[in-house]
């Protein structure tokens, strides 16, 4: 049962738009605070007007508080990143974005979208499971800075 100063915690006014130029620099900060082994610039932009990709801000007060890359490729797609700034953690955010990843993925038909996430990323494995992605392999020594092994997960779409 959560209480009540948790629930008005995570009670935060997001809109969710399309990645844009002018949302760059401020998702590599976030990009930074979250990564060992943070995107690039180049790495946002080639996504940006990219008709196979779907890139999410979401945005609190104007300002970018989280995002999310995915691609698509024939009927599969690939969730690239997802990030949320440390001080929006836990109330929704992540959710909020891959719920419309899943939505415009299966409006787009695609069958089945993947992920790796680190093996140690109890946060991000515990809210891909909520969305019913299953563990379905692991590649050996897939991350540095530490070497960590990537669980390989999916959800199935259609
Ligand atoms: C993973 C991440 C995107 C989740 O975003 P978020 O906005 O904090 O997640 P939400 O508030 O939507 O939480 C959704 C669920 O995730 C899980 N979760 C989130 N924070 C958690 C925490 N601190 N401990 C355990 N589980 C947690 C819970 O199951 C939660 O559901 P609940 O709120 O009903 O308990 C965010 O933690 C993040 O940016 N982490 C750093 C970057 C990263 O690791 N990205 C994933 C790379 S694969």
């Amino acid at each position: 049962m959560k209480t009540e100063a948790e629930n008005l915690k995570k009670s935060l006014s997001i809109d969710l738009v399309p990645l844009r130029a002018e949302h760059v620099a401020r998702v590599l900060e976030i990009e930074n605070c979250c990564f060992s082994q943070p995107w690039r610039e180049g790495d946002f932009t080639r996504l940006i007007d990219n008709p196979d990709s779907v890139c999410l801000v979401a945005l609190a007060r104007g300002q970018v508080v989280g995002y999310s890359c995915c691609w698509i490729v024939f009927e599969s797609a690939e969730l690239g990143n997802i990030a949320v700034h440390p001080d929006y953690q836990c109330r929704s955010v992540g959710s909020r974005l891959l719920k419309k990843t899943v939505e415009i993925c299966r409006r787009r038909r695609v069958a089945a979208l993947f992920l790796e996430v680190r093996t140690s990323n109890r946060k991000a494995i515990e809210l891909y499971e909520l969305f019913g992605f299953a563990r379905i392999g692991l590649r050996r020594g897939y991350y540095t800075k530490p070497v960590e092994d990537a669980l390989i997960m999916k959800l199935v779409l259609h």
